[in-house]
């Protein structure tokens, strides 16, 4: 089936930087069509001409890495119609000129999700059709259910893609490889072995001048909700019996549902906000005096908290989820903490217990193990077995694209995933915007906040 895509709002920072960089890359490792058509619509008073010539300039200088022959065949693909996403009379003309089947993909803001989503059903999709919605996926859970609500007016749920880039890391792929495709680890992929879980995104990048959005959202919609989620989701859930559309989101949402939130918030939630500070050589400001910031909103660059899954396998075990911005270092990992041994036939003091780590950037597998020592074979000793892993050939986008354009919804969120997100989250936000947890400040650069 032929297939076009249809970049709703193609003009903005995710298409320049993200978007159109993946096709590009799609296009250098032979996995798009040559007939692809790419119809953007937007309101820069453009033709095809000009949306070329901005797309030119923003491949130049986010796939630099893809060739030039490449990156003139996806701008050959590119056409542009000027129009507001929000009105059908406008959006229909784009829609009606497309070969094929449309893939509708809303890069866009996301306060205007549901107005373009009603033009949408008010112009009318064909038989076919995808619609693909990036995130964060409404504000809260009421404004998710809203939204799924006039998806499902539209097309199908299986005919939705929920972006979640997260989902399409190698190292988060691995992990279903590494947990299913190994007799090895999940027999102890569980509470009996399984002390805790940590799921850590530290990142060194600072505001990079994403204030208007970053500002209203804050790290625990930014990150939280959605990627760190996911990726508990993939670490706790049961075997799934293919990894398909059919089985891997029901996998995902029945641990979601088993999901309960900080019983305390104060012990277990955690927000902060950067101060002034030196990340890596560069010198950044407050959070708070960053252009476009209202230092009011309280909008927090840090945010942590521990969850349990009510279930059989993981009862008890303490998932400990975090992120935040300009922090010292980009610690960005999934690490399994297993349990000591329950007998140690060593003289030495009970040693470290094992860890296994998934290290998001670079990509790597680390196992953390004892052994006898070097010198004294009696005595123990730690090593780490690591695996550093190739860079992945298609960027986590670009694997994106493959799924969509192949037709397939396996590495999308669900409608009921989506909703389930927002249950955890909802009492710590409104935790959160009551005061009753502080915001801590931490300096940029250092290690995030301090409980007092
Ligand atoms: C995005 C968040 O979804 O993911 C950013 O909005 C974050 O705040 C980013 O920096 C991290 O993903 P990546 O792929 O850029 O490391």
């Amino acid at each position: 089936m032929r297939r076009s895509l249809v970049v709703l709002g193609g003009t903005g920072d995710l298409a320049g930087r993200l978007l159109l960089p993946s096709l590009a890359h799609l296009v250098a490792s032979g996995s798009l069509a040559e007939d692809v058509e790419i119809r953007v619509v937007s309101q820069e008073d453009w033709d095809d001409d000009g949306y070329r010539g901005w797309a030119r300039d923003r491949l130049a200088a986010h796939a630099a890495d893809v060739d030039e022959q490449s990156r003139e065949r996806l701008i050959g693909c590119l056409r542009y119609n000027r129009g507001d996403v929000t009105q059908a009379r406008q959006l229909r003309p784009a829609l009606e000129r497309v070969p094929g089947v449309p893939i509708v993909y809303l890069a866009l803001p996301n306060t205007i999700f549901r107005p373009t989503l009603e033009a949408l059903v008010e112009v009318g999709l064909p038989e076919g059709a995808q619609v693909v919605v990036e995130k964060p996926f409404g504000r809260d859970r009421a404004d998710a259910r809203l939204l799924n609500e006039v998806l499902h007016r539209l097309v199908p749920e299986d005919a939705v893609f929920r972006i979640d880039h997260f989902l399409a890391m190698q190292t988060v792929l691995n992990l279903l490889g590494l947990r299913f495709a190994n007799r090895l680890f999940e027999p102890v992929w569980n509470a009996t072995h399984v002390d805790r879980v940590e799921i850590v995104f530290d990142e060194a990048l600072g505001l990079e001048g994403r204030a208007g959005y970053y500002d209203s959202a804050g790290a625990l919609r930014d990150m939280l909700q959605n990627h760190l989620l996911q990726l508990l989701a993939l670490v706790a859930m049961e075997p799934p019996q293919a990894i398909d559309d059919a089985a891997l989101p029901g996998r995902k949402a029945d641990v979601l549902r088993a999901v309960r939130p900080p019983a305390d918030m104060v012990r277990d939630t955690l927000r902060g906000r950067y101060t002034a500070g030196t990340v890596a050589g560069r010198q950044l400001p407050d959070y708070a005096a960053e252009d476009g910031v209202d230092p009011t909103r309280g909008t927090e660059t840090y945010a942590e908290f521990t969850v349990t899954v009510d279930n059989w396998r993981w009862a008890g075990v303490p998932f400990r989820l975090r992120t935040g911005k300009a922090l010292g270092s980009d610690r960005q990992e999934i690490a399994i903490h297993f349990k000591p041994v329950p007998h140690l036939p060593f003289t030495n003091e009970q040693p470290a217990p094992d860890v296994v780590r998934l290290k998001l950037d670079p990509d790597a597998i680390a196992v953390e193990l004892n052994h006898n020592g070097v010198g004294n074979p009696f005595d123990l000793e730690r090593q780490v077995l690591e695996a550093i892993l190739p860079q992945p050939e298609v960027p986590a986008y670009g694997t994106l694209f493959r799924e969509l354009l192949a037709g397939r919804t396996t590495l999308s969120v669900s409608d009921i995933e989506a909703e389930e997100s927002w249950r955890i989250v909802e009492p710590i936000l409104a935790a959160w915007a009551a005061d009753e947890v502080p915001l801590l400040e931490y300096p940029a650069g250092s290690a995030g906040p301090v409980r007092g």
